[in-house]
């Protein structure tokens, strides 16, 4: 609607028009009560003023029906904008399920942004247009927030855990990314630029940038040999860590009794701090990783723990057949 008024920034992600309609919803409804409310001090001030030294004015008793319409129409419209914000918030915070997921490390100053394909980029971020995109956050030192304007889509990253934000851009175009958590001397220059681009020139732009040939996955696989992970955790019974295959999104069950979904963030906690997660049935043996291992790193570990989810899905069939072996483990 204002896209073309300077203080307003593009209207460029699914969510950004709704935003706006909230936006203006409110400040429609403020500017028009500040209005009324300032006019009727005027008018009252003129209206009832002292007219001479003797004047005692009648003893005002009130008005239910008053008290009624300013208690009832605020509250309707205050009512409103909740509900309103709510169903919008929902929406900004629930990813969908199909949404490409783009990792972000941010530090000092800089942005970090890995593609599951490999593809890795600095202060850039590539994406599709019309795909839902949810971005994997963490920091290596201090609080960030990653910030693009036109997508009206803002989230803090912290360091030692995962936060998450998605957004569908809706127009190719090239957009302003900012840091928007002060961060230390150079917080104004930790500045980027998203490329919102066709889905066919997304794809393009993908194998015309690809480093290497490794995926994140693969990578990732690379450095679980190389930190010596298969050790422990071979897929063969008896292994003294428990195997990974189809660990990705599975409960798992743990020495205190809890049990815990195996996320990303529980994964990044297995590796950092082993022993405040035992699975049950086995010893804390697994030293830290901590410091051997950054969040870059960390995150082509996940990626490749994830796709060992993702071949188990293959080899495991479909809903009626696991269904009896898996009663009869019982
Ligand atoms: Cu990073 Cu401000």
């Amino acid at each position: 609607m204002f896209s073309d008024f300077p203080i307003f920034p593009e209207v460029a992600s699914t969510i950004a028009g709704r935003v706006d309609a909230l936006y203006f919803f409110i400040a429609a409804v403020g500017t028009f009560f500040f209005t009324l409310i300032s006019v009727l001090v005027l008018v009252f001030a003129i209206k009832y003023r002292r007219r001479s030294e003797d004047e005692r004015p009648a003893p005002v008793h009130g008005s239910l029906q008053l008290e009624l319409v300013w208690t009832i129409i605020p509250l309707i419209l205050a009512l409103v904008m909740f509900a309103w914000g709510a169903n919008l918030y929902v929406d900004m915070y629930s990813p969908p399920g199909n949404a490409l997921n783009i990792y972000v490390v941010g530090k000092q100053w800089m942005w970090k942004i890995q593609h599951p394909e490999g593809n890795r980029e600095i202060n850039e971020l590539h994406v599709p247009i019309g795909t839902p995109v949810k971005l994997i956050m963490t920091s290596e030192d201090v609080i960030h927030s990653f910030y693009v304007p036109a997508f009206r889509m803002k989230m803090d990253v912290l360091p030692g855990r995962y936060t998450s934000a998605w957004f569908e851009a809706t127009k190719p175009g090239k957009y302003h990314l900012f840091c928007a958590e002060y961060c230390g001397t150079k917080h104004s220059e930790m500045i980027g630029s998203v490329y919102a681009m066709e889905p066919t020139e997304y794809q393009d732009w993908l194998s015309r940038t690809s480093a290497s040939s490794a995926s994140m996955a693969e990578a990732g696989e690379e450095l679980f040999a190389q930190l010596g992970c298969p050790t422990c955790h071979a897929s063969d019974s008896g292994a003294r860590g428990p195997a990974l295959a189809g660990l990705y999104g599975s409960t798992v069950n743990l020495m205190t009794g809890e049990t815990t979904t195996a996320d990303d963030s529980y994964i990044r906690n297995s590796i950092i701090d082993p022993t405040s997660q035992i699975t049950q049935g086995y010893a804390p043996l697994m030293p830290t990783y901590k410091g051997q291992v950054n969040e870059e790193d960390l995150l082509k570990l996940i990626a490749y723990i994830k796709s060992l989810a993702l071949d188990s899905s293959h080899s495991v069939a479909t809903e009626d057949s696991t269904k009896g072996p898996l009663e009869s483990n019982e």
